[in-house]
Parts: C-alpha cells; sequence; structure tokens
C-alpha cells in the first residue's frame, strides 16, 4: 500500500505573509475556499502569525470573523493556525488567562490544529497553550524552531522533541522559518526524531534558499508525515516549496498525497489576478520572489535581512551594511544563541543597528533587550553574555522562576475598560493582544453600525 503523505496549503497565512506582508483580504480569497475544501489537503493553514493582527490594523476586517467565515466554507478540511505560545499572536508575553481564552475561542471558532512554537524552543513558554488546546479539544502540534549555533544539536533538538510529547501533543513541527536547513541535515533530524519520538513529525520550510523543495522531499524519505507548501502562483523566494511540483514529485515517487492536481489548478488560476494586482500596486516586490543564498552564508533570514537594509537606508547609512551583518551573530551570541524569529529576530537585529550606528557595543540597550535579560521572554537557550547582563541591567537581578506567573490576570481589566464597545468575549481578546489597533477597530465597528441605524430609520420613514 502507498504511503500516506500530509499536504498543509499555506497560502492564506504563510505565503500571504511572506510574500505580501499579509495584506489579502478577504474579498481575494472567499469565492475559492470551496474548492479549496475539495482539493484533498490534510490541513489549511489560515488563521495566526501576523493575519491576525493584519487584519485589524490594515484591512480593517474582523479577525475572528475571518475565521469563522473560512470554517463556514471550508467544511472537511481541518483548519490550522500557528500561535507564538505564552506571546499568543503578539511580540511580548501575555498573562496565563489570556493564553487560555485566546487558545479556547480559536478552537471554538473553527480551528483544528494550533501549532504552537516559541522564539527560544523554551517549552516553559508552550505549556499553557498545548495544556489548553488539548482541553478544548484541539490538536496541540509542538514545534521545534530550527537555527544553527554551536549549541543546537541533533540531540537537543530530540531532547525538545520528547519533552513536546510528554506534554501531551499531538504531533510536532519541525520549523525551519529561514529556508537554512539543507536536505541532508532534515533528513537526518527527521529520522533521530522518528527514532526517538512517537509522534507524527511535519516539516514547515521556505524557498528563500532554494533549499526548499529538495528539503521537503529528504523529509518525507526520512519517514515525516507531512510538508507545508503554497498553491505555485504564490510558492518560491521567501515564500514556499510549490503544492503542486510537490505533489507531483511525491505521487511519482509512489507517495498517496490524497491532493487532486486538477482542483489545484482551479485555486491557481484563482490566485493568479490577485498576485497580478499585488505586483502592479507595489504590494509585493519582486525581489522576494527570487533565490537569495545570503541566509546561508549570514544565518539570517530574508525577511530579516530585508529589516536591516530598510532600517540603514531610513538612516541614510546602508554602507554600514557590512558592519551590521559582522555584528548580528556577535549579538545573537552574546544572546545565547536564540533562532531568528519574530520578536528575537528584530530584537537582535535592531540592537547589531544600534551598536553599528552608536560606534560603542550596548552603549544603548533596548528596552526588549533588558526585559529579556531580566527573564521575561523566558530561558535562552544558553546564557547571556557577562558585558550584555551588566550593560543592560546594571545592578538590577534577573528574575527567578517564570516570570509569566508573576503577571497579572489581563481580562477583568480589559472588560471593565471596553464596557459595551466590546460585544463579545472575542472583542475582548483582540483588545488584550493588540489594544490600539483593536480599539480603533471596535469604535470604527460601532459607528458603521450607527450609521446604518440611522440609514434604516429613514428608510422605514
Ligand atoms: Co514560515
Amino acid at each position: 500500500m502507498k504511503r500516506k503523505v500530509h499536504i498543509t496549503e499555506v497560502v492564506l497565512r504563510d505565503a500571504n505573509q511572506s510574500q505580501i506582508a499579509t495584506r489579502m483580504p478577504r474579498s481575494d480569497f472567499e469565492d475559492i475556499l470551496e474548492t479549496m475544501d475539495k482539493a484533498g489537503y490534510y490541513s489549511m493553514e489560515v488563521w495566526g502569525g501576523a493575519t491576525f493582527d493584519s487584519c485589524l490594523r490594515y484591512l480593517d476586517e474582523d479577525p475572528w470573523d475571518r475565521l469563522r467565515f473560512i470554517r463556514s466554507k471550508v467544511k472537511n478540511t481541518k483548519l490550522q493556525m500557528l500561535l507564538r505560545g505564552q506571546n499568543i499572536l503578539g511580540y511580548k508575553h501575555y498573562s496565563d488567562d489570556t493564553v487560555r481564552a485566546f487558545v479556547r475561542k480559536s478552537v471554538e471558532n473553527g480551528i483544528d490544529i494550533i501549532r504552537i512554537f516559541d522564539a527560544l524552543n523554551d517549552p516553559q513558554n508552550m505549556a499553557t497553550a498545548i495544556d489548553e488546546c488539548l482541553k478544548a479539544g484541539g490538536h496541540a502540534q509542538g514545534s521545534i524552531c530550527y537555527t544553527i549555533s554551536p549549541i543546537h544539536t541533533f540531540e537537543s533538538y530530540v531532547e525538545l522533541g520528547k519533552t513536546l510529547e510528554k506534554m501531551g501533543c499531538n504531533s510536532i513541527c519541525i520549523k525551519d522559518m529561514a529556508g537554512i536547513m539543507s536536505p541532508q541535515v532534515c533528513y537526518d533530524l527527521v529520522s533521530a526524531l522518528v527514532k526517538s519520538v512517537n509522534l507524527p513529525i511535519y516539516v514547515h520550510s521556505h524557498s528563500t534558499t532554494g533549499l526548499g523543495p529538495m528539503t521537503l522531499m529528504k523529509a518525507i524519505e526520512a519517514g515525516a508525515a507531512g510538508i507545508d507548501t503554497a498553491i505555485s502562483i504564490f510558492s518560491g523566494g521567501t515564500s514556499h516549496p510549490a503544492t503542486e511540483s510537490l505533489v507531483y514529485s511525491l505521487e511519482e515517487m509512489g507517495f498517496d498525497t490524497g491532493v487532486n492536481l486538477k482542483v489545484c489548478q482551479k485555486i491557481n488560476d484563482h490566485f493568479k489576478p490577485v498576485q497580478e494586482r499585488f505586483l502592479k500596486e507595489g504590494g509585493l516586490n519582486p525581489s522576494v520572489l527570487t533565490t537569495k543564498i545570503e541566509a546561508l552564508n549570514y544565518q539570517i533570514p530574508g525577511g530579516m535581512l530585508s529589516n536591516l537594509i530598510s532600517q540603514l537606508t531610513a538612516v541614510d547609512k546602508l554602507d554600514r551594511l557590512d558592519e551590521v551583518l559582522v555584528e548580528t551573530p556577535l549579538v545573537r551570541k552574546d544572546m545565547g544563541y536564540p533562532p531568528l524569529v519574530t520578536p528575537m529576530s528584530q530584537m537582535v537585529g535592531t540592537q547589531a543597528v544600534t551598536n553599528v550606528l552608536t560606534g560603542e557595543r550596548y552603549k544603548l540597550v533596548s528596552k526588549e533587550i533588558k526585559a529579556y535579560c531580566r527573564g521575561e521572554y523566558g530561558a535562552p537557550p544558553a546564557p547571556i553574555s557577562k558585558e550584555l547582563m551588566e550593560k543592560a541591567l546594571g545592578d538590577e537581578k534577573p528574575f527567578e522562576g517564570r516570570y509569566d506567573d508573576m503577571i497579572e490576570p489581563e481580562i477583568p481589566g480589559a472588560k471593565e475598560y471596553l464596557g459595551d464597545l466590546a460585544e463579545s468575549e472575542e472583542d475582548v481578546l483582540s483588545y488584550v493582544a493588540f489594544p490600539q489597533q483593536a480599539e480603533k477597530f471596535l469604535k470604527d465597528r460601532r459607528e458603521k453600525k450607527a450609521l446604518k441605524v440611522s440609514y434604516s430609520i429613514q428608510e422605514v420613514e
């Protein structure tokens, strides 16, 4: 019998995030959802990551409403989201009551699988979300963020895999957000995990460095249960390997993906004009579509590199880029080798730029890195250097124990503050996650409703 391979289609979340900064409005995909449901995907990643923030900030959409709408059209395929553990969908640690309510509401509104990760690979930062996901009846997928450093060994990844299994996860994802995991490393790592952990292993990679498609192929050969791909028109570059190419090749090799390529063609035809519009209107920079080998040389994710370039360009100091590229791995080392994923990629990059531009290491230390040194982001993979500790904290001592235990519950205060502006628990959660954006969104919504009421009164008259 053919071995089954699961395909997760990521066009609505990660491809959308990687190529067009998560600016795809609901109107761009609402008509294709029912077709997508018939493609035979194991799951569709549709929510979480930056989609929530983007809905409120740029798209004037209620993110919860977007999820419910997708669920109403996608009745058979599992819906998946990405959650930043204790950071939920934001950039700081939230209280346990927020994390639990957010996870519960995500499942209630239609999510089947929650992929939970932590930027530091600290299991404590994933524990609350995993626990609540299981209680709510969801599938908890624990993540291992893949990075390259002297302390990130196969043994350390396998150890994390075993811990996630003990915590009750239903599956494990190796998350290669920078697209720097080579085919051979992927083969060895998946083999090691398959041998030591009794859970299905999923592999998530990007095409940034061009390794992606080969890496995913080796993942399946090593026994991975599934891979993430994006429909071809939104694939490649900073996005993902193409769904159709992987399905075509895997089927030929004797695997059963369950995905119907004829349906994929319809989906691809639907998204072609969407991509064209983003290209024409400037929302899609063609440079993200090409293969960039720099990420392999500098160990810097593509998104982070473009961020560094834009930060330096803004102050007319692009000529200092080479120094920043030398400084970045040094800052990362001082911080105990955090994987370069949100929010660590931003924190490391900004500090490296600051060090170069001030001409002195840690003359200025960002408030985020001070918080990191105090322990507010959890345990760093390796100890923070003495120099950085001293410059960041002075005489102040870092926290002992779990920082999240010290965060007061956030929901009661938010409820009281919003009053009848919040019409649901989901509204309150939007506010706790993104106070400014959500408050503006909720006020605008109320105004629009008031307008509607007065129109309808006129109509009656
Ligand atoms: Co990704």
